[in-house]
C-alpha cells in the first residue's frame, strides 16, 4: 500500500471509529444524576431516588453492588438514598459507571482476543488494584482511580468491530508489537483504544480528568497533570496482567512493569500484601454486572 492510500485509510477509519463514539449507547439517567451531585452536593437527593423507581434493573445491582464484599460497609443498604448517604456521591458514581458499562465490557472482542467476561474481570481487577496502591499514599485521587482504572480500556469494545474487520495480520500486530501496542493501532486505525475510551469519557459528559487519565494510560507523558495516577492505573494493568486478568496487549504491559514500580517505589512483596483477596471480589462483582 502506497503511504497516500495508508494515510486515507487511516483517516477513514478514524472518522468512523469517532462516529461510533457519538452513537454508543448513553450512560443510564442515574449516572448523571449522580454526577450532578458531585457537583452540587447541597441537592436533595430524596426526588432521584423516587425516579430511579423507574428503573428498576440498574437500581437492583447497584444496591447489590453496594452490599458486595468490595464496596459494602456495616450494615445493609436497602435504597438507593441510604446508599447515597451510607457511601457518598463519589463512590455511588463508581457503583452506577460499573452497572452502565459492565454488559459492553462483558461481551466477546474478538479483534482483541478477549473471551466474555475477560474485559470486564480485567478491568475490575485494574481498578480495584489501582485503588490499594492509591489508597495506601493519600494522593488525593482517591476518589477518581477506581473509575479510571474501571474504565481504561473501555475503547476496546468501541474499537473491536473495526479490529475484526482488519484481519488476522493487523490482529496480531496489536497483540505482539514489542513496544506499545498504541502505537500500532494508531498505526492502523488513526487512533487508539486509550484515545477512543478518552473520547467516549468526553461524549458521556464524565468529568475531564477521567478521560485524561484513561487517554494516557500507555503513554504517561501524554498528560501534565495526571501522570501519577495514570501511571498507577498502567501499574495496576501489569499486575492485572500477571495475575491471569490480562486485558489484551500483554507486550506493552510487560515492557513498563519495571519501570512503573520504581518509579512508584513499589516492590512486588508490597503488591501481593495490598491486593489479597481482590480475585475473589472481582468473582463476586462479576456475578453481579454480568450474571452468565
Ligand atoms: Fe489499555
Ligand atoms: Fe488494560
Amino acid at each position: 500500500m502506497t503511504d497516500e492510500s495508508m494515510d486515507a485509510r487511516r483517516e477513514r477509519n478514524a472518522a468512523r471509529i469517532r462516529e461510533a463514539i457519538r452513537r454508543q449507547p448513553p450512560m443510564p439517567a442515574l449516572c448523571g444524576e449522580v454526577a450532578r451531585h458531585i457537583r452540587e452536593p447541597a441537592a436533595d437527593f430524596g426526588m432521584l431516588a423516587e425516579e430511579m423507581r423507574l428503573d428498576p434493573g440498574v437500581t437492583m445491582n447497584v444496591l447489590k453492588l453496594a452490599n458486595s464484599a468490595y464496596f459494602g460497609s456495616s450494615g445493609r443498604v436497602d435504597s438507593l438514598r441510604h446508599a447515597f448517604v451510607r457511601l457518598g456521591a463519589r463512590r455511588l458514581f463508581q457503583l452506577v459507571v460499573a452497572q452502565g458499562v459492565a454488559s459492553r465490557m462483558a461481551t466477546r472482542l474478538a479483534g482483541y482476543g478477549l473471551e466474555p467476561g475477560a474485559l470486564l474481570r480485567h478491568s475490575l481487577c485494574v481498578a480495584m488494584t489501582a485503588e490499594a496502591l492509591t489508597r495506601t499514599r493519600k494522593l488525593g485521587f482517591e476518589e477518581t482511580i477506581f473509575t479510571a482504572g474501571l474504565l481504561h480500556d473501555m475503547g476496546k469494545p468501541v474499537m473491536d468491530v473495526f479490529v475484526s474487520e482488519a484481519g488476522p495480520e493487523a490482529q496480531a500486530r496489536l497483540r505482539d508489537e514489542p513496544v506499545c501496542s498504541e502505537a500500532a493501532e494508531a498505526d492502523l486505525f488513526g487512533i487508539s483504544h486509550a484515545e477512543a475510551g478518552a473520547l467516549l469519557m468526553t461524549e458521556w459528559g464524565f468529568p475531564a480528568d477521567l478521560a485524561e487519565i484513561v487517554r494516557a494510560h500507555h503513554r504517561i507523558a501524554a498528560t501534565k497533570l495526571y501522570g501519577l495516577p495514570a501511571r498507577m492505573v498502567r501499574l495496576a494493568d501489569g499486575y492485572a496482567a500477571s495475575r491471569g486478568f490480562g486485558g489484551g496487549q500483554e507486550a506493552a504491559i510487560r515492557d513498563s512493569l519495571a519501570e512503573d514500580e520504581a518509579a512508584l517505589g513499589v516492590a512486588p512483596a508490597d503488591f501481593e500484601k495490598l491486593t489479597e483477596g481482590i480475585p475473589e471480589k472481582v468473582a463476586e462483582l462479576e456475578a453481579v454486572l454480568a450474571p452468565e
